[in-house]
């Protein structure tokens, strides 16, 4: 039995290895293109010189190198693509046995989907005119570009853009692109540049154009097909971002890591937060290759920088213009801080954004439907190139200016007094009227930084006046960070009951706003303690979180005296919202069921609702949660907007929000509402856009079953013998079936009373056996037996199944915030049943637990089991 909970417990945490999505795309596909990645210490790259390209990619190539071999054999047969940017490989269409292999590899940290990366849409406006020598554009101008250009046009500086390709032989860029490793394409691998969207070519233009359209037209381009028309794969943007370090042959041979490029614009942006692309960043910054990225166009509400711009290491740009190009506004969809980040100490940050804004709002450049096509476009997307095109400038005049004396030359010397503040609307083309976004994070939209503009609206001329560098205080070397300060903390589930302490025991409740809910991070030692439990006297102090074994064996958390020893070293983590004791990756778990349980700990596991601990400032208001249970116990959960019955898997797929009045069922993990809409004869089931207006999504809860509140008599429907388990919308039985269905009931009750009359027959048989008693015959068995394989026979599922349901008692939950944010950490994390150590309370003798009554004060009540031992 001992054997067993091992094996199972070391099952549990080689499958934590593979995300969810993977498990569920090898269950509906049977295959997944999965990205593996392989472990290897955080700071393989610390020794390196930044800038020192070539040893960026030597130690990090070795690295790969080494981990692919540990997975050759296994993978013989399978399409790989290793990367050496990120620490892993692509494998495309790896099977469930593959995947088994994988996860039990020492060298493999995660199985994982990486998310497809789409273009921000850009605003879109038709140029009938030809390139020209006329004027410069309003950007060009604006951030005094063409002030510099008599000593300094980015000559000897290499831009690199990741996107959607370019039209090579376009007059604006035809000069400027470096043909030697100067493409590469991941898709179809083609030997000279091409762009199928259009964006590319522009941002490139203003980037590299000639003629008064680019901002640095002595640089030369690179450029490498991230997107292919407005998407793409990770993969293609990962083996881009390699390209720009060491430009390769079209067919991605030769790499040469001087042809590099000395900054990029970064196109891509994923709502879906996936960590390898901040590991990438470092890369790329550890390279010595500036990193600028678009802001994002969500604007103008708060705190809607995209993802990778919020990172604090990397330049993010807002844009600046209107409809009728005005150099002194932001632009109306021009998103905004603040940010917030984890940073090195595990600490969340909130900082300003975006770090500096640029014209944005429509832009003049080169397109890809003709030689001489011009568009305007409008976007972020645009603006983040006219300081990609500043950054040439600036390193044209000094080639080996560092990131942070780039960082202090734009954000010292930045227009700021004549950009104009946040309106109370804003008026579209399209007659849509916005409201204003003012000071957004309490950052006054006069002072600078703020989160409009940023620093304020770049000028290359300022820093470039008469061809020499502004005098501007650039950072000298970095000083040694201080010890960071302990910090308090309060922990909350995810449906806000709160982690605490009494009696030197730890509880999972409802929030009482009392001392014994504080606890302390203790970031130099990576010790969490609890506060009331540290105050208590001296004898009795307890107050660290340890993991230890219980009587049974069993992995357990409790609270113990402070020595700081292996099974004190806890860390919590605000990001993937979890309190992880890294020594043997368990994670604190608590009993959702169960107000007052205490805590347990498990193998940690991404999607597992359980393991979701963070600062309660940071858990939003509870609202009101079901899950939907059928009667055998089968849970309905959201997948890729499809709705499922599966077992409970313990993950935010499975929490609907009900409500009351607009009658929806919101699906926390996508955020859509369950929706049955009408198709051809019968009536489809999905997730949709939540629409309070939409008869669609209108359901109620009766009698235990979900009717729809537009369709009469319609109903969510479970069909166990769906064979991938989806569930659907269908109309009650008729008459006629009602009778067959009542007199299957019939034969099913018979049949369970049967195997009840077996299950004691074989108790007892067992019973005499372990007696040493003599083996009798059963009497009536045989009869038994054939009694219920006749009825089996007859036994058929019957269809009314959405009488199956049942709301469960799950208590209301707030809503996720990854569902808010878009952070989808939980989203693509399915179905994972993960063992769960049980919960042993520790025992207290009474004498010890006056003491700590009396001294403690607990203000309310934690739990039936606890007030029995006080009383
Ligand atoms: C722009 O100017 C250059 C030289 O100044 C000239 O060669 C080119 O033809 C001009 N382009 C157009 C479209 O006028
Ligand atoms: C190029 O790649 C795209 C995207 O993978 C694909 O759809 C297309 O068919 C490929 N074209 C050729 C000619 O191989
Ligand atoms: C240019 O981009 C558009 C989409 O914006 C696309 O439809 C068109 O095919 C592209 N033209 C060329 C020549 O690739
Ligand atoms: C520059 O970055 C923005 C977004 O970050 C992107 O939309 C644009 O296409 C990029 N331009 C190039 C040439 O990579
Ligand atoms: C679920 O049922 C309980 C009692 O059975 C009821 O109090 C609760 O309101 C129901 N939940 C919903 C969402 O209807």
């Amino acid at each position: 039995m001992k054997l067993f909970a091992i094996l199972a417990a070391a099952a549990a945490i080689a499958h934590a290895k593979v995300a969810s999505s993977v498990m569920r795309a090898l269950e509906v596909d049977g295959r997944a293109d999965v990205f593996v990645s392989f472990k290897g210490s955080e700071d393989i790259l610390e020794s390196a010189t930044v800038g020192g390209r070539q040893e960026v990619f030597e130690i990090l190539t070795e690295h790969t190198e080494k981990s692919q071999k540990s997975i050759e054999e296994l993978t013989k047969g399978f399409e790989t693509t290793p990367l050496w940017i990120v620490k892993g490989t692509f494998i495309k269409g790896a099977d469930q046995s593959l995947v088994d292999k994988l996860s039990k590899n020492q060298n493999i940290k995660k199985i994982d989907q990486l998310p497809d990366i789409e273009l921000e849409p850009v605003l879109h406006q038709d140029a009938n005119i030809a390139a020209g020598n006329s004027t410069n554009q309003w950007g060009i101008d604006t951030i005094g570009a063409s002030n510099v250009w008599k000593y300094f046009k980015g000559e000897g500086v290499v831009i690199g853009s990741v996107d959607t390709g370019a039209r090579h032989t376009h007059y604006l860029i035809k000069d400027s692109w470096r043909s030697d490793r100067g493409w590469y394409d991941p898709y179809n691998h083609t030997a000279t540049p091409e762009d199928r969207n259009g964006h590319g070519t522009h941002t490139i233009g203003t980037m590299a154009g000639k003629d008064g359209y680019g901002v640095a037209p002595g640089a030369k381009w690179i450029s490498c097909r991230g997107l292919y028309e407005g998407s793409g794969s990770s993969q293609a943007l990962l083996e881009c971002l390699q390209f720009m370090i060491c430009p390769t042959r079209t067919d991605g041979t030769h790499p040469d890591c001087s042809m590099g490029a000395h900054v990029i614009n970064n196109s891509w942006g994923s709502k879906l937060y996936n960590p390898v692309y901040e590991e990438a960043v470092a890369t790329i910054r550890k390279a010595g290759i500036i990193p600028v990225f678009s802001n994002g166009n969500n604007g103008p509400a708060c705190a809607t920088t995209g993802n990778p711009g919020i990172y604090p290491n990397v330049i993010s740009v807002g844009a600046i213009g209107s409809y009728d190009n005005e150099p002194n506004k932001l632009a109306y969809f021009s998103s905004k801080g603040p940010a917030t980040y984890v940073d090195a100490h595990n600490v969340k940050q909130t900082i300003t954004k975006p770090t500096i804004s640029a014209p944005g709002f429509y832009t003049y450049s080169a397109y890809n439907t003709s030689d001489t096509a011009v568009a305007g476009l409008a976007g972020t997307s645009m603006a983040a190139p006219h300081v990609a095109g500043v950054v040439a400038l600036l390193k044209s005049a000094k080639i080996d200016l560092t990131y942070d004396e780039i960082y202090a030359y734009l954000t010292k010397t930045a227009d700021q007094t004549m950009l104009e503040g946040e309106p109370d609307k804003w008026y579209k083309k399209d007659k849509t009227v916005l409201d204003g976004a003012p000071n957004c994070g309490g950052v006054s939209d006069k002072t600078f930084p703020n989160n409009r503009y940023g620093y304020g609206r770049v000028n290359v001329g300022t820093i470039l006046k008469d061809g020499k560098f502004a005098d501007v205080a650039t950072p000298g070397p970095k000083t040694r960070t201080p010890a960071p300060e302990p910090v308090n903390a309060k922990f909350c589930t995810f449906k806000k009951t709160i982690l605490s302490e009494w009696n030197n025991q730890l509880f999972v409740d409802t929030i009482k706003n009392n001392d014994n809910e504080g606890f302390v991070i203790d970031r130099v030692n990576n010790i969490i303690y609890s506060v009331s439990a540290q105050n208590a006297d001296p004898e009795h102090q307890a107050g660290c979180l340890s993991l230890v074994k219980d009587t049974s064996n069993t992995n357990s958390v409790v609270l113990n005296k402070c020595t700081g020893d292996a099974t004190q070293i806890w860390k919590f983590d605000p990001v993937a919202k979890r309190i992880i004791h890294p020594a043997t990756n368990f994670c604190l778990t608590s009993n959702a069921a169960k107000n007052g349980a205490g805590p347990s700990v498990a193998p940690c596991s991404a999607s597992a609702l359980s393991q979701f601990f963070d600062s309660c400032d940071s858990v939003p208001a509870p609202r009101k949660y079901v899950k939907l249970v059928t009667k055998t116990n089968k849970v309905l959960s959201e997948f890729y907007s499809g709705i499922y019955a599966d077992w409970s898997a313990d993950n935010v797929n499975e929490i609907f929000a009900y409500d009351d009045s607009s009658k929806t069922f919101q699906a926390l993990s996508n955020g859509q509402c369950l929706d049955a809409f009408v198709n051809g004869n019968s009536y489809g089931l999905h997730t949709y856009t939540c629409d309070a207006n939409n008869g669609n999504q209108k359901w109620n809860i009766e009698n235990n079953k979900v009717k729809h509140a537009t369709y009469n008599n319609l109903c969510l429907d479970v069909d166990p013998t769906n064979p991938v388990h989806a569930a659907q919308s269908a109309k009650p039985p008729s008459d006629g079936l009602r009778i067959l269905e009542e007199a299957q009931r019939k034969l099913e009750d018979v049949l369970s009373k049967i195997e009840v009359q077996i299950k004691e027959a074989e108790a007892s048989y067992l019973e005499d056996t372990a007696h040493g008693n003599i083996i009798r015959g059963w009497d009536g068995y045989a009869d038994l037996k054939s009694k219920k394989d006749i009825l089996l026979k007859k036994v058929k599922p019957y269809t009314d199944n959405e009488k199956l349901f049942s709301n469960s008692s799950v208590p209301p939950m707030p809503k996720s915030s990854v569902q808010s944010t878009g952070e989808a950490i939980y989203v693509e994390e399915k179905r994972k049943h993960d063992s769960k150590a049980a919960v042993k309370p520790t025992a207290v003798s009474s004498k010890h637990l006056k003491l700590k009554v009396k001294k403690r004060k607990h203000k309310d009540t934690i739990g039936s089991e606890e007030d029995d031992i006080t009383a």
